[in-house]
């Protein structure tokens, strides 16, 4: 299965489907990134700001309005089909975020979100964005812990199964290098290791009803993840539970990290 831990997991899907599982991502994800990004960073007009594996390009626009006409927005993904046109102050350029920066120490703020996560060298990604910031720039990345997904009432109907579940689903994601389930958690430390100062964890953690558009779409996720790990009867039995209307569970945390180059 090792076969995954070099390619993005959803790569192979249709290119209508991934951009509108990207475009609802970006959506359900835009407040609890906006209002960290509020808290941890000082936006000022004339800010520059690159976004590694922009994807729909939704924080793009934001960061825009941020940094106004005199600012610098660069998306920068390895498949740009999903993120439509750029206006000033956004340009788009395709590369692997790997590759030597183009525009090195540049910026002020760069930016991942849900990005590093997928990769297979994430020390690397890492090190490899810090070469775009600019001395005393922030790097802000955000990413997922699954490891904390649960059901919230253990003595709901169904709780055990659904945890087993989910467990089983989790397991078969670390064994095929696909994604890390708890990658979020070790974020910070792999930041500090690349030597980023003031390192600074934040989590986004809830509980989500069954049924709810977010518990739907996570159900849409396993089911992806499951027929892709072989694991698609546990993922329906997961899917089964998330759009159960009275079923509560905690969701994975969106892991927010901010750390600045010395
Ligand atoms: C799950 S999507 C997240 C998109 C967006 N950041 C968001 O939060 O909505 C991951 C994105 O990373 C991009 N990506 C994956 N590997 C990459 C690489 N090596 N270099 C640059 N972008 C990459 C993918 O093309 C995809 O757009």
């Amino acid at each position: 299965m090792a076969e995954f831990a070099e390619r993005y997991f959803a790569s192979g899907r249709a290119v209508e489907d991934e951009r509108d599982r990207l475009d609802r991502l970006a959506a359900f994800y835009a407040e609890p990134t906006q209002r960290w990004l509020e808290r941890a960073v000082v936006f000022r007009p004339g800010m520059r700001i690159m976004e590694a594996g922009a994807g729909s390009g939704a924080m793009l626009a934001w960061f825009a309005r941020k940094v106004g006409e005199g600012g610098d927005v660069l998306g920068l993904d390895i498949d740009l089909s999903h993120a439509g046109r750029a206006e000033p102050p956004v340009r788009l350029i395709e590369a692997d975020l790997y590759a030597p920066p183009a525009e090195p120490e540049r910026f002020d703020l760069v930016f991942a979100r849900l990005v590093i996560e997928h990769l297979p060298d994430p020390a690397r990604a890492i090190a490899s964005l810090a070469r775009w910031l600019r001395p005393g720039g922030v790097m802000a990345l955000a990413d997922l812990d699954c490891s904390v997904a649960a059901a919230a009432d253990k003595q709901a109907a169904g709780a055990d199964d659904f945890d087993a579940a989910l467990d089983r689903v989790r397991s078969a994601m670390d064994r095929s290098g696909l994604v890390e389930a708890a990658f979020g958690a070790r974020l910070p430390r792999l930041m500090q290791e690349a030597g980023l100062l003031d390192v600074r964890e934040d989590r986004f953690e809830r509980i989500v009803e069954g049924g709810s558009s977010w518990a739907n779409f996570m159900a849409e996720n396993n089911l992806i993840i499951g027929e892709l790990l072989g694991e698609a009867e546990t993922a329906r039995r997961v899917a089964a539970f998330m759009r159960r209307p009275g079923f509560r569970f905690h969701d994975q945390a969106l892991v927010r990290v901010t750390g600045r180059k010395g």
